[in-house]
């Protein structure tokens, strides 16, 4: 998209600009059914993105217009094995995606957001391949919550495999559909 800018961040970077991202959550993230729920606040947002800049691995790739505006990002972790949704769906998973996940081999994903009035132009999408063909580990790990459109319906198309088994990220939570994107030859 022109004049668009893809910029990878590392965590003292990100504690930087953390007021911009919290604010695009705000914005992607107040209409229904996430408005009003606790557990899509703004402050528990920021407090699950915080908490990630200290983890292993955690990276941030922006998008910003040529205004300097923020309308976009992407962020994750190196995907460590003690994770609770990982354990739950383990003992269904490839062999070597769990090999993979042994030797830190797994980007998970964790949040990808587009400003509502910048959608549908290819935005998320650069977003996502921008971030997965920086990373060293070779597969990524995501979870989609299950009627979350256009994500859950996108993902398969960029090549995703839909882990059959739904999971929870608290009791609280609404449900989720993990995924998983192998190694591509491509990239
Ligand atoms: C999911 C999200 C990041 C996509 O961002 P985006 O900039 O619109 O993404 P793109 O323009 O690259 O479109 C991604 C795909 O969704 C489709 N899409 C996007 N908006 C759409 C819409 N309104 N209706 C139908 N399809 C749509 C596109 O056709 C595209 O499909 P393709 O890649 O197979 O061609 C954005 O909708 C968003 O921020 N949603 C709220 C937060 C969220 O759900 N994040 C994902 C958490 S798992």
């Amino acid at each position: 998209m022109p004049g668009l800018t893809l910029n990878r961040h590392t965590p003292d970077e990100a504690r930087k600009i953390t007021p911009e991202l919290t604010a695009v959550y705000a914005e992607v993230y107040d209409v229904p059914p996430y408005v009003g729920d606790p557990f899509f606040s703004v402050e528990v947002f920021e407090q699950r993105l915080t908490a990630a800049f200290d983890m292993k691995g955690f990276e941030v790739v922006t998008a910003r217009l040529a205004t300097g505006a923020l309308v976009g990002y992407v962020h994750g972790v190196t995907l460590t094995r003690d994770r609770a949704w990982w354990i739950s769906v383990e003992d269904i998973l490839p062999d070597d995606a769990k090999r993979a996940a042994d030797r830190g081999g797994i980007f998970w994903l964790r949040e990808l957001m587009v400003l509502p009035e910048h959608g549908n132009q290819g935005i998320g999408r650069a977003l996502h391949d921008e971030m997965v063909k920086g990373r060293s580990e070779s597969w990524t790990a995501l979870t989609c919550i299950t009627d979350n459109e256009p994500a859950r319906s996108a993902y398969p198309r960029w090549g995703y495999e839909v882990v059959p088994r739904q999971i929870k990220h608290a009791e609280e939570s609404p449900v989720y559909d993990p995924m998983l994107l192998g190694p591509q030859s491509d990239r």
